[in-house]
């Protein structure tokens, strides 16, 4: 998982693709590199470590160029190393390669290419290509890239260059993303839009399969090398709308735009108080027809889908089973056109999830997408697509793309129960009305965020800390522990808080850090007993509560009131203090919240 930024036009090369990559960091940052051709002559420069090195070494080359290809990696083969970095260049430096993916025959390939007298410095994949184009190639790097990938079995997208045709930039996709920009004065590919748009608004989502031939301007070639014609979209995200705003990082301003990210994700699919959601919409007799349903999706996407199951059963009836993507294509599901497959992803990239996707669709399911990037993978093959629209989440962690997608799936839940009659118009409207509180509620925590402050404090030094809750209380510690772990390193655990005196109590000590949720109505009275429980035994509680459970107040050692909303939509504000507490933890521990250690955004890779 890594991403690429290619650039030919009349401007400084480097300069393009520098920005366009500092764009990509949270796709991968343990290397970087470029090759820029500049008088007939290809220079190849790439450092270990951050984007930065690349940057600082960079500064001692004078280099005139308008055109090159540049890489920022997440390692999958071969350690984080200067020689590992990309691009990589074919034994005899003629040709030079950025790719983002996973050539899965790469070793085969490795075993012929050496048998025939080529040698190979790296232990990456992506050096097979370079060479496997430079054995193809006679004078014409189109026909040797067009020969190389029916060679290639996996997932990559792909910057080609080569010196000897220092006029040429050569881009493919195969699974991967590339997105194509034009521009008045050239164009410029990327893994992604923000990687863009700095120079441009007017983009082609390339199809799989597809190559790009600059030359002279551009010509799109399908997988069976037809010259093909491709629709140029315009992308309503500003360059600001992708930058931090003044914020210290992209996670707490992610964190602090979720009023804004409720109100436009319901904005088109709540009008005049009525559920719309346009092309997605499914007719009754379609609702009718499904006897089960299952949401797919990874990580933070897949703890959303935790509550989607929630509302779907509690307000359709219909079975569902929410399942993690990776699992899902390997456990032979039961699937048939009676199933409805949702898929949860803010990327659309995620290849677990694009891979579920299409098994699903072998085998005849109807499948629906909750998605933030539009013209994405996932959006482009499922049947139907509900837009999260909360804006470029670049943060690794995932915050304002988890409510939207939380409120994107209550939204359908509830389309699908009104138009089978499962719920009463009266009832959804109560429902509605809450809903559309709810961006000012978040705000009223938002403003709230002292004690969340203090108790970060407290916590920083701990090994581990614990979350409890029950019902939807329990899906929402899942997501909570997450966030602490994946941006502060803390061991964070969660537990349905009925089941700790069945085993993990045990661990429960003085001063023990647990984040209790308590806001749910029905079964309050025994959260609150669970919770007692560990505070009996010396833990050092921050209790996140609704309106019914005031006997906390007391014993808790931090009492966070939530504002009153119905149970039912509560996640969507227990989330927020979980989201500040993991980012103020991390900010005390001094550590890189926006991109924390092994991780990348996009994970492309199975
Ligand atoms: O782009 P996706 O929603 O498909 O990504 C799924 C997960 O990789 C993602 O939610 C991940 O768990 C986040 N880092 C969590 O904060």
């Amino acid at each position: 998982m890594c991403g690429i930024v290619c650039y030919k036009g009349s401007l400084d090369a480097k300069n393009v693709i520098i920005e366009g990559l500092e764009r990509l960091e949270y796709r991968g940052y343990d290397s970087a590199g470029v090759s820029l051709i500049d008088n007939g002559k290809m220079e190849t420069i790439k450092r270990s470590g951050k984007l930065s090195n690349l940057k600082d070494t960079l500064k001692d080359y004078k280099i005139n160029s308008n055109i090159g290809i540049g890489h920022i990696r997440w390692a999958t083969h071969g350690a984080p190393t200067d020689i590992n970095s990309h691009p990589h260049l074919s034994n005899d430096g003629n040709i030079s390669i950025v790719h983002n993916g996973i050539i899965e025959n790469f070793k085969e390939l490795k075993d012929e290419l050496i048998e025939e007298g080529y040698h190979f410095v790296s232990s990456t994949d992506t050096e097979v290509i370079a060479v496997l184009i430079s054995k193809y190639y006679n004078g014409d790097l189109l026909e040797a890239v067009q020969k190389a990938r029916k060679d290639l079995k996996g997932s990559y997208a792909l910057g080609v260059l080569a010196q000897s045709e220092p006029d040429r930039l050569i881009c493919l996709r195969e699974e991967s993303p590339l997105i194509l920009g034009i521009t008045d004065n050239g164009v410029i590919l990327g893994s992604d839009i923000p990687s863009l748009l700095k120079y441009t608004n007017n983009v082609i989502y390339l199809e799989n399969g597809d190559l790009v031939d600059c030359k002279n301007g551009y010509t799109i070639y399908d997988s069976n090398d037809n010259v093909v014609d491709r629709e140029i979209k315009e992308i309503k995200w500003s360059l600001e709308d992708a930058s931090k705003e003044g914020y210290d990082h992209f996670m707490i301003k992610e964190i602090f735009e979720q009023p804004k990210a409720i109100s436009d994700c319901l904005r088109n699919k709540v009008i005049d108080k009525k559920i719309d959601l346009g092309d997605a919409s499914f007719s009754k007799e379609e609702i009718e027809k499904i006897n089960r349903i299952y949401i797919v999706a990874c990580g933070t996407a897949n703890y959303a889908g935790n509550i989607g199951k929630y509302c779907f059963e509690k307000f359709t009836q219909i079975p569902v089973t929410n399942e993690i993507a990776s699992e899902f294509r390997y456990a032979d599901p039961i699937i048939d056109e009676n199933t409805l497959l949702i898929l949860v992803s803010q990327s659309g990239e995620t290849a677990d999830t694009l891979a579920a996707l299409r098994e699903g669709k072998k085998h005849g399911a109807t499948t629906v997408v909750v998605t933030n990037v539009v013209g994405s993978s996932i959006d482009r093959e499922a049947d139907k697509s509900i837009y999260c629209l909360a804006g470029p989440e670049i943060a690794v962690a995932s915050t304002k793309a988890y409510t939207t997608q939380v409120m994107s799936l209550y939204i359908l839940a509830l389309d699908f129960a009104i138009k089978t009659n499962k719920i009463s118009q009266e009832k959804l409207d109560d429902i509605l009305n809450e809903i559309i509180k709810l961006p000012q509620k978040i705000q009223e925590i938002l403003d709230n965020t002292d004690i969340i402050k203090k108790y970060a404090k407290e916590i920083k030094d701990y090994e581990s800390v614990f979350y409890i809750g029950r019902g939807l209380d329990y899906y929402s510690v899942i997501e909570g522990a997450l966030k602490l772990k994946e941006v502060s390193y803390i061991h964070a655990e969660s537990f349905a808080a009925g089941e700790l005196k069945h085993g993990t109590i045990a661990l429960i000590e003085k001063d023990t850090p647990v984040i209790a949720v308590a806001t749910q109505e029905k079964i309050i009275d025994k959260t609150i007993s669970n919770v007692e429980e560990v505070i009996s035994r010396g833990a050092k509680v921050f209790a996140i509560c609704g309106k019914s459970c005031e006997k906390l107040e007391e014993s808790s050692y931090i009492y966070y009131r939530l504002p009153d909303t119905i149970d039912s939509l509560y996640p969507i504000l227990t989330v927020i203090p979980e989201q500040l507490l993991a980012y103020y933890t991390s900010l005390e521990k001094g550590l890189d919240v926006d991109k924390p250690r092994n991780l990348a955004k996009s994970v492309t890779v199975e």
